[in-house]
């Protein structure tokens, strides 16, 4: 039986009265479906119901799960009274697009599967938003290039890091020229022991899903430095290792007795274990993953200890660059506090960059004392031969510092407003990101320096960053 069976026909889209969407006839505005309906879908799904009504609708939802479906489904016309949307199995993404006619399909699925929605959504004629990573591989990469070649249609993928106020504040000193041409850059992520962890809980903590978290996260950062230092990746070395999370550093660290159940909710977890995820005291939790367990076997609170996890938990990378300049980046994903610091050294100077978030404090009994508390920018300049000074960062409304709204709107609006940063990503700019991370693999399991052009060419006709799509 199909799990579209959960979702009827009739739940097609009518135009609700009170809804946000009434007045406005679908015809008019641009059509979208959503495959992946987890965590992140929130960040499309519920903007263009809340925000951008006028311009966008949400023809079709397409899940593995028929109960994360339903759990979005019930949420939004509770919260924003909107109309049902048609839900689909994921079996019939086809059978999505011919009968809902979309203009753009955005993917919103685990990392390794995003190439199979971006490819097919392509060859049915459709647009496509991807989440970051574009995909997992050089082999899903080359594939999706192919696709876009052959479809003349667009894939963007959504570098949310971009918009924010911090980050795009130091693309516009870099432009101003300030510090000269950047020729060294140094980037220190640093992930928590709270957010850290919550990747070695889930399908992030296997490499085949993820890709690991120089592909699943540094992404973001990896995109950062191509688009700061506006040059294209070259050449990339790497060492990594997973030296904190899994069951044999638990053990030899001496707390075995963290390492005895499989996940944690449910089970008689050890005293004031700070890494425990009780997925049955959180009703969005409970309702999003546990209630959806035995249609999929998806588990979202598996111990951090266990065996089993294959992806590295601290990275060191170096990355040389076509034109100018070298970066050498580091993760780590089980550091006290949270953040990064950048520093951006060019022939005129300096730019120092540090976000700085909530420190995961535990209180007696192992649970969460301090809740996220936002995140503070700030940058510093220096140019050669001059004292330093402080540049503001004006923060916005909303999450990541305002800066959803400004992505949401480009993808979202009916006229979204010119970029003078360039921060729209095509499938060029998705893969440059994606390709260090690929390199990182390969230069981790040989050892040696990885060529970027011999995973997948970048266009080599392109001088700068900018020039790719
Ligand atoms: N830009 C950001 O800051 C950011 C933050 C979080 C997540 N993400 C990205 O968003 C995407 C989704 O992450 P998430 O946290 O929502 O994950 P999630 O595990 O919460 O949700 C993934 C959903 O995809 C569904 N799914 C899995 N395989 C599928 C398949 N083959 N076909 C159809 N549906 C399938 C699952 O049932 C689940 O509902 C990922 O690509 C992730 O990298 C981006």
């Amino acid at each position: 039986m199909s799990a579209l069976t959960a979702f009827p026909e009739e739940t097609l889209q009518k135009e609700a009265v009170g809804s946000p969407c009434a007045g406005f006839s679908s015809g008019d505005r641009k059509r979208f479906v959503i495959v992946g309906t987890g965590a992140r879908v929130v960040n499309f799904l519920d903007p263009i119901l809340k925000d951008f009504a006028e311009s966008s609708t949400v023809v079709g939802l397409c899940d593995a799960s028929p109960t994360r479906m339903r759990f979005h489904l019930d949420r939004i016309v509770r919260e924003y009274g909107a109309a049902a949307i048609p839900a689909y199995a994921a079996e019939d993404f086809e059978k999505m697009i011919r009968e809902q006619r979309p203009d753009t399909v955005i993917v919103c699925t685990p990392d390794t599967s995003h190439h199979e929605y971006i490819i097919r959504a392509l060859d049915m004629g459709r647009d496509v938003i991807s989440e970051k990573p574009i995909t997992t591989d050089s082999v899903k990469c080359r594939a999706i290039f192919d696709a876009v070649k052959r479809s003349g249609k667009t894939v963007r993928t959504t570098f949310n890091c971009r918009w924010m106020p911090g980050p795009a504040r130091v693309r516009e000193l870099v432009d101003s020229g300030v510090i000269g041409t950047v020729r060294h850059v140094q980037f220190e992520e640093m992930l928590n022991t709270s957010h850290g962890a919550d990747y070695f809980r889930r399908w992030h903590s296997e490499k085949s899903a993820s890709g690991g978290l120089q592909i699943h996260k540094s992404t973001h950062h990896f995109d950062l430095i191509n688009w700061w230092v506006n040059d294209i990746p070259a050449r990339v070395f790497a060492f990594g290792e997973l030296a904190f999370y899994g069951k044999a550093n638990a053990v030899r660290r001496g707390e075995g007795d963290r390492t005895g159940y499989e996940r944690y909710t449910g089970a008689a977890v050890a005293p004031n274990d700070p890494f425990q995820l009780d997925l049955d005291a959180d009703p969005r939790l409970k309702a999003l993953y546990k209630d959806a367990e035995a249609e999929s076997g998806y588990i979202r609170d598996r111990n951090v200890f266990r065996d089993g996890i294959d992806i590295e938990d601290s990275l060191s990378v170096l990355i040389k660059y076509r034109s100018s300049a070298i970066a050498s980046y580091t993760l780590n994903a089980f550091c006290p506090i949270e953040g990064c610091r950048v520093a951006l050294t060019g022939d005129g100077g300096r730019i120092e960059y540090t976000e700085t978030k909530y420190p995961d404090v535990r209180d007696k009994d192992g649970r969460k004392e301090i809740e996220h508390g936002g995140v503070r920018m700030d940058i510093r300049v220096i140019p050669l031969f001059s004292r330093g000074y402080d540049v503001p960062v004006l923060t916005g409304q909303g999450s990541h510092g305002g800066s959803d709204m400004l992505l949401q709107e480009q993808l979202f609006a009916a006229n979204p407003p010119v970029d003078p940063l360039g921060r729209n990503a095509g499938h060029e700019q998705g893969a440059a990101s994606l390709l260090i991370g690929v390199a990182v693999n390969h230069s981790l399991d040989s050892g040696q320096p990885v060529e970027i052009d011999s995973l997948l060419p970048l266009n080599p006709d392109a001088q700068k960053f900018d020039d790719l799509i």
